[in-house]
Formats: C-alpha cells, sequence, structure tokens
C-alpha cells in the first residue's frame, strides 16, 4: 500500500520565492487579474480594469472574441509554427504590440520600464504612454528594443513637439497618435472612488492601503509618482493628486482634427500610427492621409460606451484599406487564440494593455514576462490546432461568426 501511496503521490517542489510561487499558480490572464485584483488597493485595481458607464463596450469587445469561431483544418503538417510577421517593414516574431498604458507605476514599482524590458526581451515593440510614470528618456535607458511613444496632444503644441523631438532623439520607431479622446469617458469606478493620479491618502484609501500592505509598501518607498514626461511643466505636472477626467479636459486638445496629421508629419520623420479608429469611414480617411497603420480600438472600452468591438471592425476595414495601411486590433486580447483570430481576419497584429498590467501586478516585471509567453504559445498552439503553419495561412476561411451576422 505504502508503495503504491508513493507512486502516485507527488508533491509540487515548495517554491521559495513569492513571486515564482504566485505566478506558478495562475494558468491564465483571468487568473492574472484575480491575483491583480487580491493585491491592488481597490481605487488602483478599479482604474486598471474599469471602463465607461455602463461597461457596455468592454464587455462586447472580449465578447466578440468568444462569438468568432474557428473552421480548423486537419492534416496540415504543423510540425513547425512560424508565429513571425512584419509590422511597419520590420520583422516581428510574433503578431502583438505592448499597448500604451498611462501611470504603469501604480500597478507596480518599476512600472513603464518593467514593461519596456520585457517587451525588448520578447522582441515586441513596446508603446510608451505620454501620460506614462517614467519619462522618454528613462525607457529608452533601460531599452533598446522597438520602442513607439503614444501621443496625446496637449493644447500647448510646443510641448508636443518636443516630446516628439524627445522621442526622436532617444531613438523611438514611431509614433501613435490616440485619437478617441477629445473629451474623457467617464469612469464611473473611478467617479464613485474619487480616484486620482497620483493615488490620494485619504480616509478610505489608508484604510484601502492597510489592507493591501505590499503594495502599499512599495508605493510608499518608491519615489513620488509624477507624470514623468511633462514633470517641472507649467501645464500641469501631476504634482497634486488630479483626476484624469480634470486633467484631460484642461490639457488636452479637444479641437484635435485631420488637419493636424499633416503638422504630425512635418515634425516626425517616421512611421505614424492612429489608435482609435472606429470606422470603416475613418480607415479610409486615415489610409488617404498617408499613415501607415491604424489600430481599431475603442480604448478597451474607457472612452464610448457603446462604441463596436474592434474584433468586427477587422474584415470591413481590411476590405477597405487593408492594401494602403497595416490593421492593428485591441479590446480584449488575452489569449493567444484571440491574436489568430484577429490575424485570421486580417489584422496584421493585436495590441493588449490590461492583460500585462495584470501581470505586472500579480508579479512585477515577471508577471509581463509571463503574460507575453502565455500569449505566444497560445498562438502557437491555436495555429498548430486550426492548421496553420505560418501566419500568411491565417485567412478570412478559418474563422465564422457563430451568430452568423455578416459584418
Ligand atoms: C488613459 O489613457 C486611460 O485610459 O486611463
Amino acid at each position: 500500500m505504502l508503495r503504491t501511496l508513493r507512486s502516485v503521490l507527488r508533491f509540487r517542489r515548495l517554491e521559495r520565492d513569492a513571486v515564482a510561487r504566485r505566478l506558478s499558480r495562475a494558468a491564465s490572464v483571468e487568473d492574472l487579474r484575480r491575483i491583480a485584483r487580491r493585491r491592488l488597493p481597490g481605487g488602483v485595481f478599479d482604474y486598471i480594469d474599469g471602463a465607461a458607464e455602463d461597461e457596455l463596450t468592454a464587455g462586447r469587445n472580449t465578447a466578440a472574441f468568444r462569438t468568432l469561431e474557428f473552421r480548423p483544418r486537419v492534416l496540415r503538417d504543423v510540425a513547425e509554427i512560424r508565429t513571425d510577421t512584419t509590422l511597419l517593414g520590420r520583422p516581428l516574431p510574433l503578431p502583438l504590440v505592448l499597448a500604451p498604458t498611462g501611470f504603469s507605476r501604480i500597478a507596480d514599482p518599476q512600472g513603464e520600464l518593467a514593461v519596456a524590458r520585457a517587451a525588448a526581451r520578447a522582441d515586441l515593440p513596446y508603446t510608451l504612454s505620454t501620460l506614462s510614470t517614467r519619462s522618454i528618456e528613462e525607457v529608452a535607458a533601460v531599452s533598446t528594443g522597438r520602442r513607439w511613444f503614444q501621443v496625446y496632444v496637449w493644447r500647448d503644441r510646443g510641448l508636443v513637439r518636443e516630446m516628439l523631438e524627445r522621442a526622436a532623439a532617444t531613438g523611438y520607431e514611431a509614433i501613435v497618435i490616440t485619437v478617441d479622446t477629445a473629451v474623457l469617458g467617464r469612469r464611473e469606478r473611478d467617479v464613485r472612488r474619487g480616484f486620482t493620479l497620483p493615488p490620494k491618502l485619504g480616509l478610505d484609501t489608508l484604510i484601502d492601503g492597510a489592507l493591501h500592505p505590499g503594495w502599499t509598501w512599495s508605493f510608499l518607498r518608491a519615489d513620488p509618482i509624477a507624470f514623468a514626461n511633462v514633470v517641472g511643466r507649467s501645464v500641469g505636472d501631476g504634482s497634486d493628486p488630479v483626476s484624469l477626467a480634470d486633467y484631460i479636459n484642461t490639457q488636452f486638445d479637444p479641437a484635435l482634427s485631420w488637419d493636424d496629421i499633416a503638422w504630425f508629419r512635418s515634425h516626425w520623420d517616421g512611421p505614424i500610427v492612429l489608435k482609435g479608429v472606429q470606422s470603416v469611414a475613418d480607415a479610409r480617411r486615415a489610409a488617404d492621409a498617408g499613415v501607415e497603420a491604424i489600430a481599431l480600438s475603442n480604448h478597451g472600452g474607457r472612452q464610448l460606451d457603446g462604441a463596436p468591438p474592434p474584433l468586427e471592425l477587422v474584415a470591413p476595414v481590411a476590405e477597405a484599406v487593408g492594401d494602403r495601411v497595416e490593421i492593428l486590433c485591441d479590446g480584449g486580447i488575452r489569449r493567444g487564440s484571440d491574436i489568430v483570430k484577429a490575424v485570421a481576419l486580417g489584422a496584421r497584429a493585436c495590441m493588449t494593455g490590461r492583460a500585462y498590467l495584470y501581470g505586472l501586478a500579480a508579479g512585477g516585471e515577471r508577471g509581463v514576462d509571463w503574460v507575453i509567453d502565455h500569449l505566444r504559445e497560445g498562438t502557437r498552439r491555436t495555429m498548430g490546432l486550426v492548421g496553420a503553419s505560418d501566419v500568411a495561412e491565417l485567412t478570412p476561411e478559418l474563422v465564422r461568426w457563430r451568430d452568423g451576422e455578416r459584418r
């Protein structure tokens, strides 16, 4: 009996390192999200996880991936699977770009530095947000990988021009102009909590902080969180806690229009990506304006509640402009199979933001590595299961909408 028992009993080796232990228990990005929820103060988790108003669009973004199913092929020799493609004329090992996310240091003290390093290790572009908590130069100093710079357009164009110059001087490859943020969407979780950036320590946040001592300890030990790209500027350097709505609605230019693309062209020599395109008509307009790529995106459902899921736009946009402009798609990428679906419909690559932030909150830089590995392995496995050994074989015939609707 003892022999039988010994042959079936297998204890996992006790992992001494707390981060490794935590990550080893996770099997999906959703697991990391649950860990992040446990570790972060409620206001911080809700800022990352939340979306606009009733969060309908955020829910539909992820639901769209579930509504699209595969039509797998068999007996296609998938002994060797190649996930590599090209993007903006350069090789890319996996159709994935790390999306810009503001204030990454609220998830982990290393913030954007951790994400940039993890992206560089995986040879994937990392997009630094204008509203980052590490500066253009600090990120450049830790990553020689592909770096893109996301631009919000301040009313003060001199400031924007300076940032473009700083990005060019430090080797950023492309700019990503976010065009879905003329005004800020109403994120009601943030409204309810009175969430500010940097997070302020009031009585409720003190209680919340005490319940999340790991986060609070590292938050208090690290340098104060600030809008790193504009520190010391009169435009609002983020040293006083401010709600994102107040900040954006006072600092950013709601008059931004198609005419401004030419202004960007005259101040930026590299590729331009327009992020936040949400219709075939605007995709055509972007192609006419000559941008190199568009990101079909509704800002993860954080802006206009009721906007269409990006995945539903991929095929019609690819049909309209796919030969003139590269198409990126975001909005709920949590698995490699999501990437395969978007690429099959006509996207060149996907972007993801929340997925890596959950990883960052759950396990710091190693959590970001975990998410990238998970998406890479998921992409490879899904390609094997649908019978595609090369990204070029990911075509619309491999997928169909379950509800039979033509999109
Ligand atoms: C910032 O861009 C945000 O969506 O919170």
